[in-house]
């Protein structure tokens, strides 16, 4: 698909949208300073998106924030699309969208109405914005719901609206979702996650901050997680889980009530194949290397004795909880 562009972002020769250095930022206030965001650096290209994950707290809003020119860093450098967001703001801001967290649209209008005052909004010329209205409508897949009332739409739809409203700025080359599916039904998630995937047909850049690890997953092409303000890890979704010291997991039910037998090949399997138990969760078995004929041997031995035993690869959660911390990974 062409993109909307009327101005030309100049965006640096190797398709970075954001370039982001070094950047910190730490709150003032009566108890005390509070470090938000330590040194950060991160790019994210035209096509690509990025998923910004951690637990509530971790600084995720507040690096946002500051990437969309809503608050001044304490150190460091952002730059949209070749421009520096903190010299030039209102240039740079020209060629970024935000939609902030817990955002929700209660307007009076319809669908098509409330699209057409933002693109009116957001400098779409006279002549062309009912053609963009109705590009809109079709890629957000709103059209069927173009003459109800915005407000009376379902959670789901009503996130379809935001993102349609936001990619209704005609030279926009970033795009800032803060947590786009909190609090969004599990089908209007689906719905949610598909329509971003699609936009990577328009070739903006993509950066979303989630705490919902199958969002990483589903959406983005690189996850950069975050805890106390820091990045603690950052690559593909296969690189991140490559970090762990195992492949994969071994899951127990019921180790209580094993059969004599039964315990003693756990107590085999733990001691040649254990490198650690998670922490409140003894079921847990990680195995460095699960798919090896030996171990799977050890496990059919394990069915046998009537014990339910799950071998799975280990997942960006699994690589998630051993960075994060098992306990900010039990946050909602
Ligand atoms: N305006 C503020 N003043 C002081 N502290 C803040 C402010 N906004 C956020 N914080 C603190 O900064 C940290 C990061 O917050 P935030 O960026 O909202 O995290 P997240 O979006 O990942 O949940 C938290 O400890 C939060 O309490
Ligand atoms: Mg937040």
């Amino acid at each position: 698909m062409e993109p909307l562009g009327s101005r030309t972002a100049p965006v640096p020769t190797d398709g970075r949208v954001l370039t982001v250095r070094g950047l910190s930022k730490t709150y003032s206030g009566r108890t005390g300073r509070k470090v938000a965001n330590d040194s950060i650096d991160l790019d994210v290209s035209a096509g690509e998106i990025v998923a910004l994950l951690g637990p509530n707290g971790a600084g995720k809003t507040t690096f946002l924030r500051q990437v969309a020119g809503q608050l001044l860093p304490t150190a460091g450098s952002i730059e949209v699309a070749g421009v520096d967001m903190v010299r030039s703001p209102r240039r740079a801001k020209e060629f970024l969208s935000v939609i902030p967290q817990e955002c929700e649209p209660r307007s009076d209008l319809t669908t098509e109405e409330h699209l057409r005052y933002f693109a009116r909004l957001k400098g779409e010329t006279r002549g062309s914005i009912a053609a963009t209205v109705e590009r809109l409508l079709t890629e957000t897949g709103l059209a069927e719901h173009r003459g109800k009332l915005v407000r009376e739409l379902s959670g789901g739809l009503r996130r379809r609206v935001l993102l349609a409203v936001a990619l209704s700025g005609p030279s926009t080359r970033l795009l800032l979702l803060d947590e786009p599916t909190t609090g969004v039904d599990p089908e209007g998630r689906r719905s949610v996650w598909r329509l971003i995937d699609a936009l990577r047909a328009r070739r903006i850049g993509i950066l979303l901050t989630t705490h919902y690890i199958e969002e990483a997953e589903y959406l983005a092409d690189r996850v950069a997680i975050i805890n106390g303000g820091r990045l603690v890890a950052g690559g593909t979704v296969e690189e991140i889980r490559a970090t762990l010291p195992f492949r994969g997991r071994l899951e127990i039910r019921g180790l209580d009530h094993l059969t004599p037998s039964a315990r003693v090949l756990v107590g085999e399997l733990e001691s040649k194949y254990r490198v650690s138990v998670r922490l409140g969760n003894a079921e847990r078995l990680e195995i460095v290397d699960p798919f090896r004929p030996e171990v799977v041997q050890e496990l059919a031995h394990l069915t046998t004795e009537g014990v339910r035993a799950t071998l799975s690869p280990v997942s960006l959660e699994d690589a998630y909880l051993a960075m994060v911390g098992a306990e900010a990974g039990e946050l909602p």
